[in-house]
C-alpha cells in the first residue's frame, strides 16, 4: 500500500507573511495528515517561518529546488544540507519550468538527485513531455530518457517520488486524460523496476492543472498515488479539498 501524497508547489508566489497566513487557515481545517503525506513547497524565503509554523503538525515541508554542491562560492544557490537543517524533507528536482525556462539539463538534474539523496532529502523528480513531443508520438521515449538520465548510476532502495507532469498541461487548464496519465505512470513504474528495488513502493504523482474538481479521476488510476499541484494549491481551501480527495482515495 502506497501512502498518497498531496503536494503544493507554490512556485514564485507568497511572501513569508502570506505563507504563514496560509498555514494558519489550512491547519484550522485539520488536514488529513495521518492518511496522506501533505507537503508544501514554498519559495525559499518562506521556508524558515513555515518550518516553525508546521512543526509537529504532520504537514511536511519541501523545497522547489537546490544546488548539487554542499557549500562554497556558488552565489545565489542553496544546498540540500541547508534545507535539511530547516526541517525540509522533500525537494522538487527537474521541474519543467527549471528545465525549460532556466535551462536545466538532464546532467544537472542527475547531480541534484544524487546530492539530495546524500543530504537525506527525498527528491520529487519531475518528468514530462512537451506538446510537440506528444504530437510526434515521442512522449513515452522522452519520459523514459528523462527518468534514466536523472537516476543514472543510482540503484538499490531509493527514497524517491516521481511526478509525471506533461509540460502542455502545466498552468494551462488542460489536463492529460486519466487513461494517458495512468499509461505514463505505469511506464514510469515499469522503468523504475529496472533501476530501484523500491519501484512498487515509489509514489508517482500526476501534475498539470490539477484542481479539486478533477483530482479524483487521477487518484483513481492504479499507478497514480497523488498530485503535484501549482495554481490550485495557493488557496488553503482548495488545497484542503485536494488533500481530502487523497484521503478518500487512501481508504478505498
Ligand atoms: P499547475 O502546476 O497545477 O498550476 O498546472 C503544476 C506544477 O507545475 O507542478
Amino acid at each position: 500500500m502506497r501512502k498518497p501524497m498531496m503536494a503544493a508547489n507554490w512556485k514564485m508566489n507568497k511572501t513569508s507573511e502570506e505563507a504563514l497566513q496560509f498555514a494558519r487557515d489550512f491547519l484550522r481545517m485539520s488536514p488529513p495528515v495521518s492518511e496522506v503525506d501533505v507537503v508544501i513547497f514554498p519559495p525559499f524565503t518562506a521556508i524558515y517561518p513555515l518550518s516553525r509554523a508546521l512543526d509537529k503538525t504532520g504537514v511536511h515541508l519541501g523545497a522547489q529546488n537546490m544546488y548539487y554542491e554542499t557549500c562554497g562560492a556558488f552565489t545565489g544557490e542553496i544546498s540540500g544540507g541547508m534545507l535539511a537543517a530547516e526541517g525540509v524533507t522533500y525537494v522538487i528536482i527537474g521541474h519543467s519550468e527549471r528545465r525549460h525556462i532556466l535551462g536545466e539539463s538532464d546532467a544537472v538534474i542527475a547531480k541534484k538527485i544524487q546530492a539530495a539523496l546524500e543530504s537525506g532529502l527525498t527528491p520529487v523528480l519531475c518528468v514530462g513531455e512537451t506538446l510537440q513531443e506528444r504530437e510526434a508520438g515521442d512522449a513515452a521515449a522522452v519520459v523514459v530518457r528523462q527518468l534514466k538520465a536523472a537516476l543514472w548510476g543510482l540503484g538499490g532502495d531509493l527514497p524517491l517520488v516521481v511526478a509525471y507532469e506533461p509540460v502542455w498541461a502545466i498552468g494551462t487548464g488542460k489536463t492529460a486524460s486519466d487513461a494517458d496519465a495512468q499509461e505514463m505512470a505505469a511506464l514510469i513504474r515499469n522503468e523504475l523496476a529496472s533501476i530501484t528495488t523500491a519501484a512498487e513502493r515509489t509514489r508517482i504523482l500526476y501534475g498539470g492543472s490539477v484542481k479539486p474538481d478533477n483530482v479524483a479521476m487521477f487518484l483513481q488510476a492504479r499507478d497514480i498515488d497523488g498530485a503535484l499541484v501549482g495554481g490550485a494549491s495557493l488557496d488553503p481551501h482548495a488545497f484542503y479539498r485536494l488533500s481530502m480527495a487523497a484521503k478518500s482515495q487512501a481508504s478505498i
